[in-house]
């Protein structure tokens, strides 16, 4: 896939996840083959206020390449000012989120209550695309409801203002994150438009992933929740069926999130990754209830380590 002259190297990309895609579970992704990689959506009123905890949503190293960075908003003004705030020190390109279902985003007419004012969403791209140092992207949905399913217009309507490749969630905001992604969708908008696609819902293996490649023509594949404690999702071999198979992984996880999580959001972030991992083995139940009593993340790497023994 090539978007804006950055050649990737394999068309899996992983989503932007708020609450789970920081530097650290990037980096991981990155490490089993990710091709490219979001950052969760970054307000762009914190941006533009110099909010702390929305300037740690930026963190990012020479490592952490190709990235897009999501911003999202209502205000083409204010979002144009968030976007020529990012250069190319902080990522490769700047992604605007307009398929948030999220109440409290959709209540200010952000994310995905942007495809209900297509005017304004075009406002806000053509905002964004001039004041922007970087190329511009933009994820969407299929539409608001089944009713109206815009995603072909909507695409042509982003290219027309300057993005430089579109990902649809194959989704409508009224199905928020329930039913089937609907892959057909995605090769429709694929032929309406001239600039890549990144396919988006329910890819969960590598086969997947594959299968939506070939079966709607878009030119990368996102991966969403599929890669929760399962970063594997990036490559053929896929995850492996034993602890023992998996600690590698869970324990170069938890050194990337010690080396570069705050502190005091490292034990709680580890664990709500590490429950994932544990997702299919044997006894996995009980020992989540194990860790999740854990108080520093000394203890849990001992906790994984005994059980290893077991498995
Ligand atoms: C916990 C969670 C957080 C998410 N955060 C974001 C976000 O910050 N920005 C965004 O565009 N989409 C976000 N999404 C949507 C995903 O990027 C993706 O579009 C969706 O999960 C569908 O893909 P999947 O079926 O592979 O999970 C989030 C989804 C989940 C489950």
């Amino acid at each position: 896939m090539d978007i804006a002259s950055l050649l990737l190297d394999n068309p899996y990309v992983l989503a932007p996840l708020a609450g789970y895609t920081d530097l650290a579970f990037r980096l991981l992704c990155r490490e089993q083959g990710a091709g490219l990689c979001f950052t969760e959506m970054i307000s762009c009123h914190g941006l533009v206020y110099g909010q702390k905890n929305t300037k740690i949503l930026l963190q990012s190293t020479a490592d952490d390449r190709p990235l897009a960075i999501q911003l999202f908003g209502s205000n083409p003004e204010v979002m144009a000012e968030a976007a020529g705030l990012i250069t190319r020190a902080d990522g490769d390109f700047i992604d605007i989120n307009m398929g948030c279902p999220v109440r409290k985003v959709v209540k200010k007419g952000a994310g995905a209550a942007l495809m209900k004012e297509i005017k304004l969403a075009e406002r806000i791209i053509t905002q964004v695309v001039a004041h922007s140092l970087l190329p511009v992207s933009v994820k969407f949905r299929s539409g608001w409801n089944s009713e109206k399913i815009i995603a072909p217009e909507f695409a042509q309507m982003a290219e027309n203002a300057g993005a430089c490749a579109v990902t649809l969630h194959a989704r409508t905001w009224s199905q928020a994150f329930g039913g089937c992604a609907d892959w057909e969708l995605i090769a429709r908008v694929k032929d309406a438009v001239s600039i890549p696609v990144i396919g988006n819902g329910d890819i969960l293996t590598y086969t997947d992933g594959r299968r939506m490649l070939s079966k709607t023509g878009c030119d990368g594949v996102m991966v969403g929740r599929g890669a929760l404690g399962n970063p594997w999702v990036f490559s053929k071999a896929g995850r492996p069926v034993s602890l023992t198979a998996r600690l590698p992984i869970i324990l170069r996880h938890i050194e990337l999130v010690t080396e570069y999580l705050q502190a005091e959001k490292m034990l709680f972030r580890i664990k709500n990754h590490v429950g994932r991992y544990l997702s299919g083995l044997p006894g996995a139940s009980r020992l989540r209830q194990e860790f999740m009593a854990c108080a520093t993340v000394e203890e849990l790497i001992r906790l994984l380590r005994r059980e290893e023994k077991f498995t």
